[in-house]
């Protein structure tokens, strides 16, 4: 039963994205999420789920948060809809918490329920997409949250101008075998 939140932020102001983007573009960033989130249950915001190519990621099942109870998946079988984020306040198994930022602000100031057992924290040190159009999208709450309530677990690992640590919540007792598997992935790179 461990929630755990997984971003990528930038250095300066936790930016996560420029309109519906993603502003870099780092592979391995991406093969590190498919590592970390492979096999799992996964929630995603609505714009989120809409940004993943074919609505969909192999591997997985997604529980996607609209307040639309008429919202149609791409996927019946394997995504579902989810309308009230109090939903996984006794959510049965892990999860992983993939974005974007209305859904990391909403688990990490959620109470002890919803807050995330875990966060990987990746933040990239390199420039912003310039050609990209739209407002920037911020996680600094999250940002400021990570460093009251959490407590670094690892050390920074770097690849390709990212830094990635994991976080536990400060008190709280951590699945080690979760943590071995998320440390394991991303120090697979
Ligand atoms: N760098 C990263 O690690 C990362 C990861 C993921 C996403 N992103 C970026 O983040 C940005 C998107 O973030 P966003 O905040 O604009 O959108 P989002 O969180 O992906 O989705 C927002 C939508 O989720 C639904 N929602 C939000 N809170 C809810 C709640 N409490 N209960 C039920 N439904 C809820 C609403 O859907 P309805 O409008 O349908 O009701 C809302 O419009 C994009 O730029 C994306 O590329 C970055």
């Amino acid at each position: 039963m461990t929630k755990v939140a997984i971003w990528c932020r930038h250095e300066k102001d936790s930016v996560i994205g420029i309109g519906p983007s993603i502003p870099w573009h780092v592979s391995s960033d991406f093969r590190r999420f498919k590592r970390i989130t492979g096999g799992q249950n996964i929630v995603a915001g609505e714009k989120t789920y809409e940004s993943f190519p074919n609505r969909t990621l192999p591997d997985r099942k997604i529980y996607v948060l609209t307040f639309n109870p008429d919202y149609e998946v791409s996927d019946k079988a394997n995504h579902f809809v989810v309308t009230d984020i109090r939903t996984f306040k006794d959510f049965d198994g892990d999860l992983y918490i993939a974005g974007g930022a209305s859904i990391y602000k909403a688990f990490m100031s959620g109470g002890s329920k919803l807050m995330p057992d875990i966060v990987v924290d990746c933040v990239y040190h390199g420039p912003l997409n310039p050609e990209l159009k739209g407002d920037k999208i911020d996680i600094q709450p999250c940002a400021e949250a990570l460093q009251k309530h959490y407590r670094q677990m690892t050390p920074g690992h770097e690849l390709d101008n990212i830094t990635t640590t994991v976080f536990a919540k400060k008190g709280d007792f951590v699945e080690q075998s979760v943590l071995k598997r998320i440390v394991k992935a991303i120090e697979e790179e």
